[in-house]
């Protein structure tokens, strides 16, 4: 499916999953019918029952032939009622899943395709949620919408008109109270979905307060804060707590409303001038029955519809809500005729390219860089100073404002974003991995790796030890974003990862950061020789790290200021020299080595 077409509005977008499987649907709502019937047809029967037994006398020897026809008209209903119901039940139990599945992947695949910078805006939990809302809702409304709103519509009809059919002031009397009946429920409800929405904002909020609490227990054990932190859940606590009576509290004025009116209409009104028909003889005792059984039922069915109507609008906003991350666009595309990239050499060009993140933050500014085919460049500068940024825009994880980025002359803009990232490895600064096995983290840079290639990439990334000693190995489960490794660890994943990748332009932001020396050491040997012959970017605060470089590019507040060799940038004596002394204080124990 092309998620790219998913319906921007709320009704479209129901239709377009619904319309799938609308075979389905419509037998759930045909037999879901049977309600409608039951509810009106029975009292019918009872009538013709009565009516007929009034009618015998004393003797009785022919009462059965005399009730042949509404015993069997009652047997007729309640089996097929029952298999209505039975049918109804298991097509919905059919069609709900698929529906679920199709709506929650298309809504995953969507969102997967946002940009960098949404997920950097977005919590992702607070996506995941949405996701999972939008599935439940869905599930909600069609089931009220389709098991009990039409339905009711429908036994609504049924009764006026066989009310009609007995004396049109039955008929009358019915419309009237369920016109005042539904205009109460309309009117209560709106604010009934308002005061339960405010009721789970709040609720949600302390949601999202407890969860940062259990998330931060570190602190609260350190600085032995249980105390305070109770006390500062209690407020948001108490909070949601008045809420909730609020929303509860409003429900019950709604059914005092709809009480008084239901008691006036459908219990004096129509029950009086039922009996007051009889006394005139003008409706049968087999005719009182039917009106007032059928105005029980209908009652009913009105009253349980009408405490579900601000269920229904609450459960349409949690889907207006949800649908905000389909309605968002996808800040970066594939431009329609976007061809795959084809590296031959690796070079990297910036032509002129101007980017911010935020309206005159100034981050980089006509910036013109070439990256020659094979060389190894290092970018230092600062923390803040633009490098993770300049790697980003390599990657089109934002696009540029102004100018191009070629790779081997092809502009990024212009290829798929598949086949440029494919192109390109990265060691992020901050490595975080899938709560999945290890080797399935590891088998992430190359699918079709085999057992082998996988412990060779772990041996060179120096993995390969700490990978066989986890308690299951390589199917050792990692954590939620690899917690239960260190950072180390999972920097060599990383690591490996990208070793199998083999890709023909490689960058490295601060990959080795989390090693002590020695492993740090073992790396940079792998490292080396994964370098070869491959255009490399290397960024790192130990710029001891860079001494093999061809070429390094000093960034400061976006600029280059500097570039040249390590040898050379000593030369110049500026601001690398100025980094490189102040590291040399002592903190680098390899630093002579370059
Ligand atoms: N997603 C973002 N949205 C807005 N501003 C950002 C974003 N990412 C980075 N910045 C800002 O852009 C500037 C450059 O950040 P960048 O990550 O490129 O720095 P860096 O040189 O890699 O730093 P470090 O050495 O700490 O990794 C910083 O001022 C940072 O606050
Ligand atoms: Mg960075």
């Amino acid at each position: 499916m092309r998620t790219k077409e998913l319906p921007k509005t709320l009704p479209a977008f129901f239709w377009f999953f619904i319309k799938k499987h609308w075979v389905l649907f419509a037998l759930v709502q045909l037999f879901a019918f049977a309600w409608s019937i039951d509810h009106t047809f029975w009292p019918y029967i009872l009538m013709m029952l009565i009516d007929t037994i009034t009618k015998i006398g004393v003797d009785r020897s022919e009462m059965w032939s005399l009730l042949t026809t509404p015993i069997w008209m009652g047997i007729t209903l309640w089996i097929c009622v029952e298999i209505s119901f039975r049918l109804s039940g298991i097509f919905l139990a059919k069609v709900l899943p698929r529906i679920e599945s199709d709506v929650r992947m298309a809504m995953v695949s969507y969102v997967e395709k946002h940009s960098y910078n949404y997920f950097s805006n977005n919590f992702a939990g607070s996506i995941a949620n949405k996701i999972s809302d939008m599935v439940q809702s869905m599930e909600s409304i069609l089931r009220l919408v389709m098991q009990l709103f039409l339905p009711v519509v429908l036994a609504l009809i049924i009764a006026t008109v066989l009310f009609a059919m007995i004396n049109l002031y039955f008929a009358l009397i019915l419309v009237s109270w369920l016109i005042v009946h539904l205009g109460i429920s309309l009117a209560f409800s709106k604010n009934c979905a308002r005061l339960a929405d405010v009721h789970a904002l709040s609720r949600s909020t302390l949601a999202g307060k407890i969860v940062d609490s259990l998330t931060n227990h570190n602190n609260i054990r350190l600085f032995s804060r249980h105390k305070y932190e109770m006390q500062y859940l209690s407020k948001f606590q108490r909070d949601e707590q008045q809420k909730h009576w609020l929303s509860l509290w409003y429900i019950e004025k709604m059914k005092f409303a709809m009480g008084i009116v239901t008691f006036i209409g459908a219990g004096i009104v129509m029950n009086w001038y039922m009996l007051y028909s009889w006394q005139q003889g003008s409706i049968t005792t087999g005719e009182v029955v039917f009106i007032f059984n059928t105005s029980w039922n209908i009652t009913m069915m009105a009253w349980i519809a009408a405490l579900e109507l601000p269920t229904l609008f609450k459960e349409i906003g949690v889907c207006k809500q949800a649908l905000t991350i389909i309605q968002e666009p996808i800040e970066i595309e594939d431009d329609l005729h976007a061809k795959p990239l084809k590296v031959t050499q690796g070079i990297i060009t910036f032509e002129n390219v101007t980017f911010n993140y935020l309206p005159n933050s100034n981050i980089f500014q006509d910036k013109n860089i070439t990256i020659n085919a094979g060389e190894k460049v290092g970018l230092v500068g600062f923390s803040g100073s633009g490098k993770t940024t300049f790697v980003n825009l390599i990657l089109r994880y934002f696009d540029v404002e102004k100018g191009r980025i070629l790779i081997d002359g092809q502009d990024i803009a212009m290829v798929t974003q598949d086949s440029l990232r494919e192109q390109i490895a990265l060691i992020p600064q901050d490595a975080s991995l899938f709560h999945r096995t290890l080797v399935e983290n590891v088998r992430y840079g190359y699918l079709n790796a085999t057992d082998e290639d996988i412990v060779e990439a772990l041996r060179q990334a120096s993995a390969l030890e700490f990978s066989e000693k986890l308690p299951q190995g390589f199917d050792t489960l990692v954590g939620e974003r690899g917690i239960k490794l260190s950072g180390g660890q999972r920097q060599r994943i990383a690591i490996t990862r990208a070793i199998l990748k083999n890709a023909p332009i490689l960058i490295l932001d601060e990959a080795t950061s989390a090693l002590d020396s020695v492993t740090e050491k073992l790396i940079q040997d792998s490292l080396k020789i994964l370098m070869e012959g491959r255009t490399t970017i290397v960024i790192a605060h130990r710029l001891s790290t860079l001494s093999g470089m061809d070429r390094i590019l000093v960034f400061k507040e976006g600029k280059i200021i500097e570039e040249g060799t390590h040898v050379e940038l000593l030369e110049l004596d500026g601001h690398y020299a100025t980094m490189w002394n102040m590291q040399a204080g002592g903190f680098l124990p390899d630093m002579n080595e370059a």
